[in-house]
Order: structure tokens, then sequence, then C-alpha cells
């Protein structure tokens, strides 16, 4: 079920946040921190969030503002899917090069963190508790049937599928 699957998204998303949430407390705390785990989070929702569950987002999204076009949360949407794309490269781009020993003070990172990981948690939580209530709402099982039928690539997915990736699997454990 294309929304059930958009929600269990959701959930794996938040745990990833939770991970970098316990990141930045430790930087915060001018513990050692593994930034290996931060740029696997980052590069799993690059390469699976924005190819796969953005999309599916916004499939439902555009077919539901051609039906009701007044619904201005979920018009905000696709502009927040680009900047957040925006955002995440930009941070990736960060993490790349502390990992090739470029200088990056502590606390300008530890900002940069705490920025993506807001961004990314009122992004979800705006779908989560304005959006996708009203669609639920709205949307007709013969509104679902089709936007399913639409949908068809159900990827597997490389971090919480049943084969994890090896590229992976230390992200994997860490959870
Ligand atoms: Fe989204
Ligand atoms: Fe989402």
């Amino acid at each position: 079920m294309l929304v059930a699957s958009i929600h269990r998204d959701h959930r794996n998303i938040s745990r990833l946040l939770k991970l970098l949430g316990n990141k930045l407390t430790a930087l915060q705390d001018e513990k050692a921190v593994n930034y290996n785990l931060i740029r696997d989070t980052v590069a799993y929702l690059q390469e699976h969030a924005e190819k796969y569950h953005h999309p599916k987002e916004d499939l439902i999204y555009h077919y539901y503002l051609e039906r009701y076009p007044d619904a201005d949360s979920v018009a905000r949407l696709d502009q927040e899917h680009h900047d957040l794309a925006e955002l995440t490269a930009e941070f990736a781009n960060t993490v790349d090069m502390i990992l090739m020993d470029a200088v990056v003070p502590q606390d300008l990172f530890a900002e940069k963190l705490n920025r993506f990981i807001s961004s990314q948690k009122s992004h979800l939580e705006l779908e989560e508790r304005s959006v996708l209530p009203v669609l639920e709402h709205t949307l007709t099982t013969e509104d679902w049937a089709y936007l399913q039928s639409q949908w068809e690539s159900e990827e597997s997915d490389p971090l919480f599928g049943e084969q994890v990736a090896d590229r992976f699997k230390e992200l994997a454990a860490a959870l």
C-alpha cells in the first residue's frame, strides 16, 4: 500500500535522524564521532529517500492538487523537496571534506548538522501531521488504487529492506 509505505519510510527516516541527533550530542560534548556513519546516513537519504520516497509523495501530492488546488500545505511540499535535496547535497559535501581530512571547525559542523536534522525533521512532521491526514481523509479507495497503478518502482531498500547492502552494513548495525 502506497500510503503505508510512506509512513514506513518516515519511521525509518526518523530512526536515522535520531542517530544523527545522538552524533550531534556527542559533538557538543566534545566526544569522538564516527563520520562514516554520518556520511552513510546522508548517502542513504540521497540514494533512497530522494530517488524513491519523495517521487512517491510527489505523485500523490500532484494528483491531490489537481483535484483540490487550494491545499496550501500540500502545494508547499514541491518546494520543500527541492530545498531539502539542495541542503542534503551541501551537507554531504561538508561530510566528505571532513572525511578527506579538510579542517572544518567542530562547532561549525555541529551547526550544519543541527540545521540538517531540523530541516529534515520539520519536513517529515509537516507531512505526518498536516498533509497525510488530509490526504487519507479525502482520497478514496479508487484514488489510491489509481495511484498505486501509477507507481511501479517498488525498489528494494538497501538499508531497511530484507537484504542490507554491504555499504550500509555498518549503519544498519549502529541503528
Ligand atoms: Fe516529503
Ligand atoms: Fe516524506
